[in-house]
């Protein structure tokens, strides 16, 4: 993953700097209302040493993706770990709003390209991410949150409460050849 520089927020405007306002993750109840189970205990705050959860900011990655992101205002939450010694991010995923005309316009959300950087692996980085976002699309009002994987992180993902439905496929089509 690319060298981070971070924002400071100090010298931007928090709507300008980060793809969603990063008090919203602040707000989350993660301590009371997280799924899975952490030792040692880390939260949103506390992450371990030299270690920040925020939301994507316009300077970790390519500028035009992240306007063009932002360019449809609350339907992409992207977060990312930071290790803010190295300023780099080691840590993401996405939490994708669909609305959904059948359903009086409510929204489902998907949770999308979990990754940890191979070094941070086994640092329960991976659950926060999963937990936080999991909470954040209960937050935003969303009637159910989803994702795919494939059988090997099926253990993973019932650790937040994740189910596979037996009774719904997955079915794609691609476009372009994987
Ligand atoms: C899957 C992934 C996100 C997990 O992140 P991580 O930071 O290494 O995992 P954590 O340290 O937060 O989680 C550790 C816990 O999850 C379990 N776990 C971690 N990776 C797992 C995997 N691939 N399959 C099943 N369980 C896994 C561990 O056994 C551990 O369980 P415990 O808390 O009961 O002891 C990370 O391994 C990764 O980025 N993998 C490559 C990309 C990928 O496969 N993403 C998922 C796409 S659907």
């Amino acid at each position: 993953m690319k060298k981070a520089n971070g924002c400071n927020p100090s010298n931007n405007d928090y709507e300008e700097c980060y793809l969603f306002d990063p008090q919203i993750l602040h707000d989350l109840e993660f301590e009371n209302q997280k799924s899975a189970s952490y030792k040692p205990e880390i939260n949103l705050t506390n992450l371990g040493e030299g270690l920040t959860i925020r939301p994507l900011c316009i300077s970790d990655y390519d500028k035009e993706r992240f306007q063009l992101m932002k360019s449809q205002p609350n339907l992409y939450y992207t977060v990312v770990i930071e290790d803010t010694v190295m300023h780099r991010v080691v840590g993401t995923t996405t939490l994708v709003k669909e609305m959904h005309f059948i359903r009086q316009c409510g929204f489902r959300g998907r949770i999308e390209d979990v990754i940890v950087h191979s070094s941070y692996q086994g640092k329960q980085l991976g659950k926060l991410l999963v937990d936080a976002l999991t909470l954040l699309s209960k937050r935003l009002g969303c009637y159910m949150v989803s994702l795919e994987c494939d059988d090997r992180v099926v253990p993973f993902y019932s650790k937040f409460g994740y189910v596979k439905e037996e009774e719904h496929n997955y079915m794609l089509r691609r476009f372009i050849p994987k």
